[in-house]
């Protein structure tokens, strides 16, 4: 067995593990990164976030030369869908991207092993493929291993006709009826792909709202718009079971009669993926949610093995397993390394999209606080009419006392852009004045942000 020594050994090359792989080796370390995949990125590049924006963007380009282009004086007949090529845009754009991260690697010299990754004891890593066994000697340890799709009791995933949102990114012909079970980011996200590619779709939720995490007035609000594109919201309904059946699958919900369809997403939620990595061997025991306890710097009960991203607490998101990467490799090479939880977007890429970031008006009154809220609705942005999308509004939370500002809620076209802005505003400790008085391009969507600001003070113009 070959036997290599490294500063840091990653497990994982997903957005968290890769990103803090290349950040420690900018910092002088020795890096090496364990993943099993013969393909870098994770969940994120090959069977997540980017496939489905590829996918989200090209449905989106049919469903607008089909009932949209028109109204900008745009004829054009005869669309008809080629989803092979749909499908292969997709797939390059992932190629592109996963290939980058390889090069990445190269510039940074992070050594890549191409395996499974098991701890064998404190400042052991083997790495085990179809030829050969590695043993990796570090000084650091980073569990950055992500999640996988959760299923529910009663329903077996055949990863065909009952399948998980990796397979509902590559069907082969468009699903007549799909059924989707969850109401959240894929289901909405993926729901929108088929509906928009001529699927009928019903989404069955649980609970007795969509989106639970995103403030309530803007989820309500999205959910009329999405109905009005066409998905079938069945919300209260607890999903009992779903089976393949001859030609097509069988859905049970409690209190309603099965519903037939030809395609379910399962999408009720992802699990931390921590099986088969050796935990037992340095005593880490997993929280009953199934995560991996950390301290503020992400090291873990044993000595020298840190945890990042979908494997502990906190919104399974890409961005936040990358700010959690960079802050403990931070740590470890020079003492500090933070990551500011209060200023974490969300963003679900919908039609239109939404973004979040900071408290809901929910979490500020269940949490006693006083606030003060300014609200601005597209309709009254310049940018947003020529545009042609007019729906939706910007909602901006702020200290009742300090006006400091606690969370900032967008429903509108690009809003996955514009809440950059706001994260920025929050991690700076802005005040809602703060961005009422900074200038903002003109005719640009993000003045309706500025607007929803001043609307704190009661001073918005356009309204
Ligand atoms: P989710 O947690 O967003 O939503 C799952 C939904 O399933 C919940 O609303 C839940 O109430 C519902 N559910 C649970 N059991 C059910 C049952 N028996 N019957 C009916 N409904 C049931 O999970 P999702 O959409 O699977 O996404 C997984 C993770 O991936 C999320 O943590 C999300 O943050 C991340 N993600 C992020 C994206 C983004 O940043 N745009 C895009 C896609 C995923």
């Amino acid at each position: 067995m070959t036997t290599k020594e490294h500063d840091l050994v990653v497990i994982g090359a997903g957005p968290g593990g890769y990103v803090a792989a290349i950040r420690a080796a900018q910092l002088g370390m020795n890096v090496a990164c364990v993943e099993k995949e013969p393909v870098l990125g994770g969940t994120c590049l090959r069977v997540g976030c980017i496939p489905s924006k590829a996918m989200l963007e090209s449905s989106e380009r049919f469903w607008e030369a089909r009932e949209d282009l028109a109204k900008h004086g745009v004829k054009t007949g005869g669309v008809t869908l080629d989803l092979t090529t749909m499908m292969r845009r997709k797939d390059q754009v992932v190629t592109t991207l996963t290939r980058g991260v390889d090069a990445l690697f190269k510039k940074n010299k992070v050594t890549r092993y191409q395996g499974h990754g098991k701890i064998d004891g404190p400042k052991i890593v083997k790495v085990t493929n179809s030829t050969e066994e590695i043993e990796l000697k570090a000084k650091h340890i980073l569990i950055a291993t992500g999640s996988k799709a959760n299923s529910l009791p009663g329903i077996q995933i055949d990863g065909d006709r009952i399948a998980t949102s990796t397979e509902a990114l590559a069907y082969s012909e468009v699903p007549k009826h799909l059924v989707v079970i969850g109401a959240g980011y894929i289901g909405l996200e993926l729901g929108s792909v088929w509906g928009r590619l001529g699927a009928k779709v019903t989404i069955l939720e649980f609970l007795d709202r969509i989106l639970l995490g995103i403030d309530n007035e803007i989820a309500s609000g999205a959910k009329k718009l999405f109905e009005k594109q066409g998905l079938e919201f069945r919300l209260s309904s607890k999903v009992t079971a779903a089976r393949a059946t001859a030609d097509g699958c069988v859905v049970e919900c409690e209190n309603s009669e099965p519903l037939h369809c030809d395609r379910v997403l399962m999408a009720v939620g992802r699990a931390p993926q921590t099986e088969h990595l050796g935990l037992e061997s340095v005593g880490i025991e997993l929280h009953k949610k199934g995560t991996i306890p950390v301290n503020d710097h992400f090291a873990t009960s044993a000595e020298g093995i840190y945890a990042i991203g979908d494997v502990i607490a906190g919104p399974m998101l890409a961005h936040k397993a990358e700010d959690e990467g960079i802050a403990c490799v931070e740590y470890l090479a020079t003492g500090y390394g933070h990551v500011n939880y209060d200023a974490i977007p969300a963003v679900v890429y919908t039609q239109p999209e939404i973004g979040a970031v900071g408290k809901t008006e929910e979490q500020l009154q269940e949490a006693g606080k006083e606030y003060r809220k300014g609200s601005f609705p597209f309709r009254g942005n310049g940018r947003a009419r020529t545009l042609g999308q007019v729906e939706g509004m910007v909602k901006v939370l702020a200290d009742a006392k300090t006006d400091r500002i606690l969370g900032v809620h967008i429903l509108g076209a690009h809003a996955g852009d514009l809440i950059n802005e706001a994260a920025a505003a929050i991690s700076f400790g802005a005040s809602s004045e703060d961005l009422a008085r900074t200038s903002h391009m003109h005719p640009t969507l993000g003045e309706a942000l500025r607007e929803a600001a001043m609307a704190v003070e009661g001073k918005a113009i356009h309204i």
